[in-house]
């Protein structure tokens, strides 16, 4: 091989690559190699599963406005390659008033606040949600707040069909509910699945 062919080759091998470098993406985009996923491959958005029911034996609430806190889990499997992600949520099981003593009556919240997503508190004391949240409940009771932006949730009034209206500061809905019942043979509360929903 003379010089000045030498020269050519060297040359000719930069614009060889720009050409593959181009014509490759137009290939993939005429003829993509991934097809869509076949029906029923796809679990749909938004249909988390809980991991598993969380309990507490009613002898946890001896009283109305006793409150326990739980961690809820659930597989969202959607999100990962993996096919499963596990989401943690913090949640109230609140006893409420009954007609009677032994009339177990509960509301069960996630306390992420459907405001921004701030995590709530339980305020039982008035003067403390006053002080601290902005609001003096009329009614003398407890209540939810945020402490992000001061939302207020009362437990015993309904906004939309459901409990914990929003009674002061910008959230614009009563906080996810849990499904949950009372099982009457173990004498548990079991709380089972969360409302569907983002933050608001
Ligand atoms: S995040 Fe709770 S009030 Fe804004």
């Amino acid at each position: 091989m003379n010089r000045r062919s030498f020269l050519k080759f060297l040359l000719s091998v930069p614009l060889l690559g720009a050409v593959v470098l181009f014509v490759s993406p137009l290939f993939r985009y005429l003829k993509p190699t991934a097809g869509p996923f076949p029906e029923g491959m796809i679990s749909k958005p938004d249909s988390p599963k809980s991991v598993k029911n969380i309990t507490f034996p009613l002898s946890d609430f001896p009283k109305p406005w006793l409150v326990q806190k739980f961690t809820y889990e659930q597989n969202s499997p959607e999100y990962t390659r993996q096919g499963a992600q596990i989401s943690r949520i913090p949640g109230f099981a609140l006893r409420i008033p009954g007609k009677t003593d032994s009339d177990y009556q509960f509301v069960v919240y996630s306390r992420i606040c459907p405001h921004m997503g701030c995590i709530f508190n339980y305020v039982p004391d008035p003067s403390v949600a006053a002080a601290e949240y902005n609001y003096r409940p009329p009614s003398g009771l407890p209540v939810f707040a945020c402490p992000c932006h001061f939302s207020v949730y009362d437990p015993l009034q309904m906004q939309d069909g459901m409990t914990g209206k929003v009674v002061s500061g910008p959230a614009p809905r009563p906080p996810r509910h849990f499904t949950f019942k009372i099982d009457a043979a173990s004498q548990q509360l079991v709380i089972s699945d969360l409302e569907k929903g983002g933050i608001s």
